[in-house]
């Protein structure tokens, strides 16, 4: 049985179309999305989720919903559809520490993100534009645990993009984003296919 994936975006979701792909395409994928949450309601990613047939909802945080609140309604949802394992795709919130304790997150290795840089480099926004200031040679994505810091959990894979003479930030992040789109699936798909392995 593949794991029940939730997925939270805050976007365009174009990482969560790619995880959504790679499942529709690999035969015996260890992963199924379940369910796609978003906390903006006009997220891209929505409408990007129901084209593949996954429920998509919203789950704001607003001025009448605070954090625990919202969060509270996101793992309700999560729950609804039996989800095992989180991955965050363009997810703009930091996650509570109660959030993630009940999730066993960092050390269950059931909550994953896909970030914009080589980490620990970068961590936070603009990778591409600060990669660039700084002359890098080389950029790329990372896919990591996530825990109550920001871009700060264990790094589980990696993929690498040259940075190029000619290069602008926007060039640059699509680069990285092509990049993402390979990376994310297969460490998803290897994580679920170990927790997998646990179950049994
Ligand atoms: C990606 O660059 C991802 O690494 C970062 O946010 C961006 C989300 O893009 N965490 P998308 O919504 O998946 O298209």
């Amino acid at each position: 049985m593949p794991i029940n994936l939730g997925v939270l975006i805050s976007g365009r979701g174009s990482n969560m179309e790619a995880l959504a792909r790679y499942a529709a395409e690999t035969a015996n994928c260890p992963y199924r999305i379940a369910l796609v949450i978003s906390d903006q309601p006009a997220a891209l990613g929505i409408t990007r989720a129901q084209a593949f047939g996954i429920p998509a909802l919203v789950r704001p945080r607003d001025a009448n919903r605070g954090q625990a609140e919202q969060e509270a309604a996101v793992q309700q949802a999560l729950d609804s559809k039996g989800c095992e394992m989180i991955a965050l795709a363009g997810y703009m919130r930091r996650l509570s520490a109660p959030f993630l304790a009940r999730w066993g997150a960092p050390k269950s290795r059931r909550v994953v993100n896909i970030h914009p840089s080589l980490l620990p480099a970068y961590r936070g926004l603009n990778t591409h534009a600060r990669a660039l200031a700084d002359g890098a040679a080389w950029h790329g994505a990372s896919v990591h645990l996530v825990d109550a810091e920001i871009d700060s959990g264990q790094v589980l894979a990696q993929a690498r993009v040259p940075v190029l003479p000619q290069d602008t930030a926007a060039a640059l992040a699509e680069r990285v984003l092509a990049a993402e789109h390979w990376l994310y699936p297969h460490a998803v798909a290897s994580l679920a296919q170990s927790l997998n392995a646990e179950r049994r």
